[in-house]
C-alpha cells in the first residue's frame, strides 16, 4: 500500500471523520482503487448530500463499504454475520469470492435486505457491497462500526480521483469537505463489480483489477460476461452501473486512441489541430517519428506496458494532461486480453465523453 508514514492520518483525525459521518456529514477517504466520497449508509439525508455534491442522478446506486475485522481479532471472519444487515442472500459461491478477495478491489451485488435504504440502491432490490483494503479506509470503517456508502469522489462523469489533492480540486469552492489523505491509490481504477443477485450465475458488471480468470483460478467460480447471458436473463432498463454509460471518466481535453503505429492517422482525423498534442507511448516502444507533422508540437508521455502499472497511473495521467492545455491527447489502444479489460473500458468511455462540452454527454 502506498500509505507511507507521511500519509498516515492520526487517530484524532480519523475520530473526527467518524464523528462527521455520525453527524450526517460527508468525508472523502482513500481506498486502494480510487478515493471515495463517504456517508453513513443508514442515513437517507446524508446519502442525498452525496448525490447533490456529485451531480449524480438519484437512480444510480451506491456501493456500501464494510470493515473487515482486524486479522488479529479473528482468524476466521464471520462474513455472514457482518453482511446480515445488508443481505441474507449469501450463496456458497458468494462466500468463496468473499473469502478469496475481501478486503480488496471486488464489489459484489446481492439481493438486498428490506432495511437497506432506497436512496442508496436507486430504488433497486439489490445492494452492492465491498470491503476495501486500504488501511485508512479500514480504520475509518472499523471505528465507525457501520456501513459507509462511497461513490468515487468526483463530479458525475468526470475522472475519478486517486489522490487527496485530486478530491480537493474536484470540489473546490463547492463543498467544504473533510478529506483523509492516504497518498496515491495503488490500483488506480475502480473495483471489479460482479452481480450475484440474478440466480445462480455470477455476471461481470464492471471490469477491474481482479479479472474473471483470476476469480476462476482462485475459487472455481465462473464469471459470465453480460453478453453471454442475453436471452436467458431479464434485461433491466435501469442504468445499474453508472460507469456503463458510454461517456464517463472523461477529461475536458479531447482524448482519442490510436492503433499500433498509427499516430499520424489519428492526427489526420483532426485537420484543425495544428498545435499542441500529447501522445502517450508504450515504454516498450521506440520513440515516435513524426517529421511529417512539422507544424504540430507533439510531446511524448511514456506509459507502462504492464496493465497493473498502467491502471495505477491512468487517472493521474489523464488529470495531469488535462491541466496542461493540450489541444488533443492520444493514447495507444490497449492490447487484446482480459488483463487489459478494465483499462480499455475506462479509456474508451473517457474518449467518448472527452472534450470541452463533456458534461453534456453525461446522460447519454
Ligand atoms: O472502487 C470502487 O468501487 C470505488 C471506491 C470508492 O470504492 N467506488 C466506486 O463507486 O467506483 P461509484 O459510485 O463511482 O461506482 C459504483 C458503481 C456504479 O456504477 C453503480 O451503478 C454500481 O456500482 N452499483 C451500485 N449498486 C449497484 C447495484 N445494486 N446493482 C448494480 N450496480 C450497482
Ligand atoms: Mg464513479
Amino acid at each position: 500500500m502506498s500509505a507511507d508514514s507521511t500519509h498516515l492520518q492520526s487517530s484524532a483525525v480519523i475520530n473526527e471523520a467518524v464523528q462527521t459521518l455520525r453527524n450526517g456529514g460527508l468525508v472523502a477517504f482513500p481506498t486502494e482503487t480510487v478515493y471515495g466520497l463517504g456517508a453513513d449508509a443508514k442515513n437517507a439525508e446524508a446519502i442525498k448530500k452525496i448525490f447533490t455534491a456529485k451531480g449524480r442522478p438519484s437512480n444510480h446506486p451506491l456501493i456500501v463499504h464494510l470493515a473487515a475485522p482486524d486479522k488479529f481479532d479473528q482468524t476466521q471472519i464471520d462474513w455472514v454475520a457482518l453482511l446480515a444487515p445488508w443481505t441474507r442472500d449469501l450463496s456458497e459461491e458468494a462466500l468463496k469470492l468473499i473469502n478469496a478477495f475481501w478486503p480488496g478491489p471486488l464489489t459484489l451485488v446481492f439481493k438486498k435486505d428490506k432495511s437497506v435504504l432506497n436512496e442508496l440502491t436507486g430504488g433497486q432490490d439489490t445492494v452492492a457491497i465491498r470491503a476495501p483494503s486500504h488501511p485508512i479506509a479500514q480504520e475509518l470503517l472499523r471505528k465507525f462500526k457501520g456501513g459507509v456508502v462511497a461513490p468515487s469522489a468526483n463530479r458525475f462523469g468526470k475522472v475519478s480521483p486517486t489522490s487527496a489533492a485530486d478530491v480537493r480540486n474536484e470540489f473546490e469552492g463547492m463543498l467544504d469537505l473533510m478529506v483523509l489523505d492516504g497518498g496515491d491509490c495503488e490500483v488506480g481504477i475502480e473495483s471489479t463489480i460482479i452481480d450475484l443477485s440474478s440466480g445462480d450465475k455470477a455476471v461481470l458488471l464492471r471490469p477491474g483489477a481482479i479479472t474473471p480468470s483470476e476469480i476462476f483460478a482462485k475459487t472455481g467460480v465462473k464469471v459470465y460476461q453480460p453478453g453471454e447471458l442475453k436471452g436467458d436473463q431479464v434485461v433491466n432498463d435501469l442504468p445499474k452501473v453508472s460507469g456503463s454509460l458510454k461517456a464517463h471518466y472523461a477529461p475536458t481535453t479531447p482524448l482519442r486512441l490510436y492503433a499500433p503505429g498509427r499516430v499520424l492517422d489519428a492526427l489526420s482525423e483532426f485537420p484543425d489541430i495544428k498545435s499542441r498534442v500529447a501522445v502517450a507511448v508504450w515504454d516498450s516502444e521506440s520513440s515516435l517519428v513524426l517529421e511529417d507533422h512539422p507544424s504540430t508540437d507533439v510531446e511524448e508521455v511514456i506509459v507502462s506496458s504492464d496493465p497493473t502499472a498502467f491502471a495505477s497511473k491512468l487517472y493521474r495521467s489523464l488529470r495531469d494532461l488535462d491541466q496542461q492545455e493540450w489541444d488533443l491527447i492520444l493514447f495507444p489502444e490497449p492490447p487484446v486480453g482480459e488483463e487489459w479489460d478494465g483499462v480499455r473500458d475506462r479509456l474508451q468511455r473517457a474518449c467518448f465523453g472527452s472534450g470541452p462540452s463533456s458534461s453534456s454527454h453525461d446522460n447519454n
